[in-house]
């Protein structure tokens, strides 16, 4: 199989993944900060060395300020549930998923806050500027679209979120991860939700949300945290105020893993092979007749969307398939980008590249898609 579906989680991972968290759930086997016995200690050591690995992947000084999460999408409802005032005004914009955009809705359904979105095409600064309102008090953004792979403007808006004093919330999902983190923006943000199964190379099940402070937010799961146990509330320090519950010490493993194997690699080699890989599909396939392709031309990121003349794209991917070529087709969970683009309801194809594609896999897909334009 030709695996293309990389935005949606990276396969296969790295042996040292695999390697990683085999000798975590054979050696480590205790439960991190919940024992002092050896296997327990054993597994919070393996949290801790983790927690250091990706604060300092981010470029932030504090391991404390990295909370393990499940996924981005639990680390985005953790940051906007435990942040949100009542009363509140949320700013989103249209690239957004619906990692971040449900959690939203049922805020203004609930009456807790509203929202409005703004566009992130054109002059993004003006449009978020249009939508601002005297409760403004959040701004949401996602500086890497999972449909069109294009960037948003992310220096700027960072730069302007805490010129306004807004609370400002990344979703890193199609980000951290594809080259070095911009640790200027990353110094501008209150929170961003990182999975570790895409870019990170981590197992499915890993993930965090790195939070600049627990000042002013509320905890959001509340629970067991292995410390401060006679307090009926969470304790205030972090990490633990927003980790109750067993972690999943393999999947925090295999995160750490992940990044240390993409370090040796070399970020920004990735992030030039990630680009070479997607200009060349995107010329190749610019080239197919009754194939339209979406975003920017050349925006650098592994993520292509595109659609087969009169061809459903769900049935394009079902071909695909077949021809031994996996991609993701539809919405791809985040249905506003769709409306600007003007896909919505069917949505798009979408071939994602990883750190283990090759021009050759290019190919196999422009050659089994030049056959099926012609069916
Ligand atoms: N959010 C993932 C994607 O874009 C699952 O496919």
């Amino acid at each position: 199989m030709i695996y293309l579906d990389n935005a949606a989680t990276t396969y296969p991972k790295p042996r040292d993944v695999v390697e990683a968290v085999s000798d975590c759930i054979l050696r480590i086997g205790g439960n991190p900060g919940r024992g002092a016995h050896a296997a327990s200690l054993r597994a919070a050591e393996a949290v801790y060395d983790a927690r250091c690995e990706v604060a300092d992947f981010l470029g932030v000084s504090d391991p404390a300020s990295i909370i393990f999460t499940p996924n981005a999408t639990f680390a985005l409802n953790l940051a906007i549930s435990c942040r949100v005032r009542c009363g509140d005004h949320i700013l989103i914009s249209d690239r957004e998923h619906n990692a971040a955009f449900r959690p939203v809705v049922r805020l203004m359904e609930t009456g807790i806050a509203d929202y409005s979105v703004y566009s992130g095409s054109g002059d993004v600064l003006a449009n978020i500027r249009k939508k601002e309102t005297k409760r403004t008090s959040i701004l949401i953004c996602n500086p890497v679209s999972n449909v069109t792979g294009n960037y948003l403007p992310i220096r700027e808006i960072a730069a302007y979120a805490k010129a306004r004093g807004f609370y400002l919330i990344l979703d890193g999902a199609q980000w951290i991860g594809h080259g070095a983190p911009d640790r200027d923006v990353v110094g501008l943000a209150d929170a961003i939700a990182v999975p570790g199964h895409k870019a990170l190379y981590g197992m499915q099940g890993s993930g965090f949300l790195y939070l600049k402070s627990a000042e002013g937010n509320a905890p959001f799961l509340l629970g067991g945290s292995g410390s401060d146990s006679a307090n009926p509330d969470m304790p205030e320090t972090l990490p633990e105020r927003y980790e109750a519950g067993t972690l999943s010490t393999p999947a925090i493993v295999s995160l750490a893993a992940g990044i240390r194997f993409i370090r040796r690699f070399g970020v920004e080699r990735i992030s030039e092979r990630e680009a070479r890989l997607s200009n060349y599909a995107r010329e190749s396939m610019s080239r197919i007749k009754g194939v339209t392709l979406y975003g920017n031309e050349t925006n650098g990121s592994p993520v292509l969307s595109f659609r087969v003349k009169d061809v459903p794209p769900e049935e394009t991917a079902r071909r695909l398939d077949r021809a031994g070529i996996a991609v993701r087709a539809g919405l791809h969970c985040a249905p506003l980008i769709h409306r600007a683009l003007g896909t919505f309801p069917e949505g798009t194809v979408r071939a994602s590249f990883g750190i283990f594609n090759t021009e050759d896999d290019v190919d196999a897909l422009v050659s089994a898609l030049s056959k099926q334009s012609n069916i």
